[in-house]
């Protein structure tokens, strides 16, 4: 382990970033100091459990239907209130609320858009499993009043995304479009230390993750694509597959960041108006920018995820992303069955 003198802090790392690359503006450095500073309070609540107030329902429900847990709620004011007042921000977007929430008039506006999932993976909360915070950095169109509008983006356009894992070990995932880098949270100093750099998604994988719960409701190309991992050794794969499902997206991440892998979330056939689960402004975005810089891939099954035009701040989006081998194929039986 390097001593604490030589240590590269998330703020050195910002520092330098901005130095050498003057792609790293000031104005977007401080955000994303402030996004990181408002995980480690997350991870605080997360961490203290029962004897806090973490668990349990919020007694409400969210846009999407979803009930809200105490720890989503207070997880998205954390967020809000660490980011308003920074003037880095013309307005932000949330999992949590229906509509965006513009810089109050009180503040300083400034020329980003921060979308977020504030807590994913929240039916793990009270089941003391890993769960996370999501995050995605837009410009704000130079002289737009911000507006559902000014989100309406591709991915493409990101400047920084990342992601933060409240797991045996806190740490926080970041790229402003130049790699992707991974920070370890020292609790004692409070400080994110720069742990590993850039991570690269192995491109070969024998390990994919789907809730394989839903098998019944897939389309074809997905039937096929899994029923062949499934067949191992003696099916046209001729190797076996291992299966993992956290069901916090940020965890099954981390882990195809680290050792590979492809997740999956697909459309099914309950429900054609949503395609998919996840949520492409605030989910599968930020975490496509950070696969793909991490030389992966990530795709609806037919084009490229950070190609989609947004058309609403909630919309669902069918996610394959991972090791770039497995999405290539997932992708091309979606792409030959719909020929
Ligand atoms: P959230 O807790 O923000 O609503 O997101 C949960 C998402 C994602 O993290 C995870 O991969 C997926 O939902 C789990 O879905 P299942 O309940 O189908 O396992
Ligand atoms: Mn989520
Ligand atoms: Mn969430």
């Amino acid at each position: 382990m390097s001593s604490i003198s030589s240590r590269t802090t998330l703020t050195k790392y910002l520092i330098e970033q901005q130095r050498e690359h003057q792609n790293l503006p000031a104005d977007l450095r401080l955000l994303l100091e402030v996004v990181a500073r408002a995980c480690k309070q997350i991870g605080y609540h997360v961490s203290k459990g029962a004897l806090g107030e973490a668990l349990g329902s919020a007694g409400s429900e969210n846009v999407q239907g979803e009930v809200q847990k105490k720890l989503d709620v207070l997880s998205n004011e954390i967020l809000l209130e660490a980011n308003e007042w920074g003037g880095n921000l013309a307005a932000m977007a949330s999992e949590e609320m229906e509509k965006i929430f513009p810089i109050p008039n009180r503040y300083p506006k400034g020329n980003y858009l921060l979308t977020f999932d504030p807590l994913d993976g929240s039916s793990n909360i009270d089941v003391n499993v890993s769960i996370g915070t999501i995050f995605s950095v837009l410009r704000c169109p130079d002289g737009v009043e911000p507006s559902e509008q000014a989100f309406m983006q591709p991915g493409s356009q990101q400047v920084a995304a990342g992601y933060a894992v409240y797991g045996p070990q806190t740490v926080l995932v970041l790229t402003t479009g130049n790699g992707v880098n991974c920070f370890t949270l020292d609790r004692e100093l409070g400080s994110w230390v720069l742990t590993q750099r850039d991570m690269q998604v192995p491109a070969e994988t024998r390990e994919y993750a789907i809730n394989a719960s839903n098998s019944r409701h897939w389309y074809e190309p997905v039937q096929q694509y899994i029923g062949e991992l499934n067949a191992g050794q003696d099916g046209p794969r001729k190797e076996d597959f291992n299966m993992r499902w956290i069901a916090s997206m940020v965890a099954d991440v981390h882990r195809i960041l680290t050792r590979g892998g492809i997740f999956m979330y697909p459309a099914d056939r309950r429900d054609p108006s949503k395609p998919g689960k996840l949520r492409l402004m605030y989910e599968a975005n930020p975490m496509a920018f950070i696969v793909e810089q991490a030389g992966g891939a990530a795709t609806n099954g037919e084009q490229r995820i950070l190609d989609i035009v947004p058309t609403s701040l909630h919309q669902r989006v069918a996610v394959f992303l991972g090791s770039k081998s497995e999405v290539d194929r997932v992708t091309r039986y979606h792409l030959e069955k719909k020929n």
